[in-house]
């Protein structure tokens, strides 16, 4: 497989090829780091479970796709969050289709061993209450004692369906009705004719059961919460929920 750079209108040259590097320009300017990390902090996790089960109380089944999810740490924090606060739900929003334009991240979503240093544990830790631990596998590593192996137990890979996928091309397989979907802190990396493009695209492909859901950098630099605006989407009245990163046409 051949891994295009997404934004075909800057001048900018995204590899894709690994989290936690820095995306450069042409003349080796950094532009932004691309990361993840389980539970980040643009979200507070048990609120928003809840407030998506709210939502969806009245609905059997939710199409939950998680696109640009990379090595598959966010879909883990999404799968843990529901087992830890709304076990039943999350059996309505499962599978949850995890989906990334790098194949590398997909490999490493797949294969579900995480590197960590201690202290990003604790930090995993300190904001579940410890319940985490229930569906992680620890071990320290052998040759470095400041880092962890962490890897998913059954319980959440068996809910979870990683393909490699972008998000410009599969918009028509997206299912229309009753489906969240996440892209989140990826808006940074298209150019702004694309942002358009692809906000009109979803608002023309998704009914308004549906939400989509964007991230804090997404929403501070990118701008495509205007974007979505513009193209039909409201933020969702959820409070302090989760800092103005849910919309929705209904
Ligand atoms: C900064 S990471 C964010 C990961 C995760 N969503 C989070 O918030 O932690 C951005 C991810 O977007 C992916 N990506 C970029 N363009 C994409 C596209 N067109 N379709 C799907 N994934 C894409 C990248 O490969 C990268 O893994």
């Amino acid at each position: 497989m051949r891994v295009l750079p997404v934004n075909i209108n800057r001048n900018t040259n995204p590899s894709h090829k690994a989290n936690n590097r820095w995306v450069t320009d042409k003349l080796g300017n950094k532009l932004y780091m691309t990361s993840t990390v389980f539970f980040r902090d643009d979200v507070i996790w048990e609120d928003l479970i809840k407030y998506l089960c709210e939502r969806y109380k009245n609905v059997p089944k939710v199409n939950f796709v998680n696109y640009a999810c990379s090595n598959g740490m966010e879909t883990l924090s999404f799968a843990m969050s529901f087992l830890m606060y709304a076990p039943e739900e999350f059996k309505k929003f499962t599978p949850i289709i995890a989906k990334d334009i790098n194949e590398d991240n997909i490999l490493m979503a797949k294969q579900g061993v995480y590197k960590r240093y201690i202290d990003a544990f604790l930090r995993m830790q300190r904001i579940t209450n410890k319940k985490c631990q229930k569906y992680l596998d620890v071990a320290l590593c052998p040759n470095d004692d400041r880092l962890l192996s962490v890897s998913p137990k059954k319980i959440l890979t068996d809910n979870i369906i990683y393909k490699q996928g972008d998000i410009f091309e599969d918009i028509e397989n997206i299912p229309k009705y009753n489906t969240f979907l996440t892209c989140r802190n990826f808006w940074q990396y298209i150019s702004f004719e694309r942002k358009s493009e692809l906000a009109k695209r979803l608002s023309k492909r998704l009914n308004p059961s549906s939400i989509i859901m964007l991230g804090e950098c997404d929403v501070v630099e990118g701008r495509a919460d205007l974007h979505l605006e513009l193209n039909g989407f409201k933020r969702c009245p959820c409070g302090m929920t989760c800092k103005n990163i849910l919309y929705s046409k209904g």
